[in-house]
């Protein structure tokens, strides 16, 4: 399973991509509000910064909601960098404008998917990657969890090659929950990568090696 971090923040990128463990990132326009990068030029620039940082595909929001406008930001978008995806909301505009890039070789993330006929659509446009929210599902008490493993058997059956990114990932057990169904990709905060390191015996038992090893010199 590949791992986005999913945030806009530098250092939590830089930090992630230190670990060696990062395969991209993902972003969206309330996560660069949270970082205060407003207007045009900024987010544009910072998307660039980002792609300097990691290695792999970083999804990059549209803002319109039409067709024309998507296609348009999609484009700017899309040349900017090798690695940027277009991601697109979950919206009959947002469909057409799938269909439009894939057929022209545009990477896309199809976002804000909460239903299994929602990723079918996805899929059918060509998406590259499609997002099913888990923690907002589980936010109003809908099995977040059922929905993606909803989507990989849909996707088994006919062989679509839309790659299940498993978005809204709040914690380490979503990231664990998601690899077992098989989800391609989690996408998550910092912390629910570096929480995977935690276990109180690794804990105890490096200070017992490093204890013994003391007393033998
Ligand atoms: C996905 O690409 C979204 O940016 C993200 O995972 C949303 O997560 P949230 O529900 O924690 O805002």
């Amino acid at each position: 399973m590949k791992f986005f971090i999913d945030t806009a923040n530098l250092d939590q990128i830089s930090e992630a991509q230190s670990l060696g463990v990062l395969d991209g990132v993902t972003t969206n326009p309330s996560l660069m509000a949270k970082e205060d990068i407003t207007g045009k030029q900024n987010i544009i620039d910072h998307y660039k910064k980002i792609c300097n940082i990691v290695d792999g595909d970083v999804s990059a929001e549209v803002i319109s909601t039409d067709f024309e406008g998507m296609i348009k930001e999609g484009e700017i978008l899309a040349a900017l960098h090798p690695q940027i995806v277009v991601k697109l909301p979950m919206i009959k505009d947002g469909i057409k404008a799938c269909k439009y890039f894939s057929d022209k070789g545009i990477r896309t993330n199809v976002t804000l998917v909460f239903s299994a006929g929602q990723a079918i659509l996805a899929a059918k446009a060509g998406a590259t990657y499609v997002s099913p929210f888990l923690g907002r599902l589980d936010d109003i008490s809908t099995d977040g969890l059922h929905l993606i493993s909803e989507i990989r058997h849909i996707y088994n059956n006919y062989g679509f090659e839309t790659k299940i990114l498993a978005a809204s990932i709040r914690h380490t057990m979503h990231v664990i929950d998601c690899a077992k169904i098989g989800a391609d990709v989690m996408t998550g905060p910092l912390s629910s990568i570096t929480g995977l390191l935690n276990h109180p015996l690794t804990d105890i038992g490096l200070a017992k090696f490093l204890e013994d090893y003391e007393k033998g010199n």
